[in-house]
């Protein structure tokens, strides 16, 4: 094993929690960046040897990883190993010249930032802070720092969206001039506000949501970006490949390190979570021990598996070898029939009407 080339690190502080969020993250607890940042780095120490020598991707995700105490964050990013692609999340609120120029500075390539929608109402249903001025100024922050890779994070399905609401959302959008654009469908997480408040809205509405998810597509489509994964498009570059780096290795079955709460790791046939609570992580670290986690053996079947739905999600065809196994051949002749899918010798590929319907597809294929 050469060790992984791709990192992941989680900083989960955020100015408030928004109702339909379920990712690992600490509101509050200003006090605790400098002595996170130090168990982060603590942790990567301890791990240092799953790391290949040359990095291609780092990834700062959260949680608000722009919310982190400026200095604290500027001070990660200098310690972390250099890669060639290195990612920051930003929330449009907290992005001032200071911290673009900051981050530019210290190493980063690329930022995703999360604009959800602009219209003011639909933010609202989301307890989102950054109203749609907060995004394009931050938009122009990054460009003026010198940032040639920008990412905006959309979703659809807000309660209350009209397909001319969605429409509006992908003209703003297209209007900044991303480099890259990733699209969700909102996702009612089991157990959040969100979920309490508007989950039976959601269910009601889900049949509109092919719909909107077409529309996404022909939109960006149209504009010249490539659909390069279910819900992730770029713009096309003769000079430079403006998809995630860091997200293609995972779609790719690559091993990854993943350092912070919450956080997960891929090695070989290896995989664990750091369990999510803040204080036993800074616990644990500070006394030298690795943190609290949840192993898992990802060998047999598991990986072969994951390969098969997560590269078929990408628009370019999964080579086969050594996943024959994992696919039933009767599902197969059925999707294919159904020309929901498409099979060389040596790989299997999604048509387009397949994509749409994505992990239903999927699952009909796996053995
Ligand atoms: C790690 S999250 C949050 C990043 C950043 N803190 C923010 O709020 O913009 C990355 C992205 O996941 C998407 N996301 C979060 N919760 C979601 C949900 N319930 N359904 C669909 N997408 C979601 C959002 O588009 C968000 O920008
Ligand atoms: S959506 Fe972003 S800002 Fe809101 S709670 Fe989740 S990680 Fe934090």
């Amino acid at each position: 094993m050469n060790g992984a080339r791709h990192l992941y690190v989680h900083l989960p502080f955020c100015a408030h929690r928004c109702g339909y969020c379920d990712f690992v993250t600490v509101v509050g607890q200003a006090g605790q960046h400098r002595a996170y940042v130090d168990a982060l780095l603590l942790e990567l120490e301890l791990e240092r040897d799953a790391l290949a020598d040359g990095l291609e991707t780092v990834f700062l995700g959260g949680g608000t990883p722009t919310f982190t105490a400026l200095p604290e964050l500027v001070r990660l990013l200098e310690a972390l190993p250099a890669a060639e692609e290195v990612t920051v999340e930003a929330n449009p609120e907290t992005v001032t010249a200071e911290l673009a120029h900051a981050l530019r500075g210290a190493g980063v390539t690329r930022v995703s930032l999360g604009a959800q929608s602009f219209r003011p109402e639909l933010l609202r249903v989301l307890e989102r802070v950054a109203g749609p001025d907060d995004v394009r100024r931050a938009v122009h922050h990054f460009r003026d720092a010198g940032f040639d890779n920008i990412s905006l994070d959309l979703v659809y399905g807000i309660p209350g969206q009209s397909a001319a609401d969605l429409e509006a959302d992908l003209g703003d959008a297209l209007a900044l001039e991303p480099e890259h654009l990733s699209c969700y469908e909102l996702e009612a997480k089991p157990g959040t506000r969100f979920t309490h408040a508007w989950g039976e809205e959601l269910a009601r509405q889900a049949d509109a949501m092919e719909d909107y998810f077409e529309r996404v597509v022909a939109r960006l489509s149209g504009a010249g970006y490539r659909w390069y994964e279910t819900a992730n498009f770029c713009r096309v570059d003769s000079a430079r490949d403006l998809r995630s780096q860091h997200n293609l290795a995972y779609w790719l079955g690559r091993d990854y390190l993943g350092i912070g709460i919450g956080a997960v790791s891929t090695i070989d046939t290896r995989r664990w979570r750091n369990a999510p609570r803040l204080g036993r992580y800074l616990e644990a670290l500070a006394a030298g021990r690795v943190p609290e986690r949840e192993l898992e053996d990802v060998g047999g079947d598991v990986k072969a598996r994951e390969r098969v739905m997560l590269g078929l999600r990408l628009d370019e065809p999964l080579p086969l070898d050594g996943l024959r196994h994992a696919l039933d051949p009767a599902g197969l002749a059925r999707v294919e029939g159904l020309g929901l899918a498409e099979r060389s010798a040596e790989t299997l590929a999604l048509t387009e009407r397949g994509r749409y319907l994505g992990g239903a597809v999927t699952a009909e294929l796996l053995a």
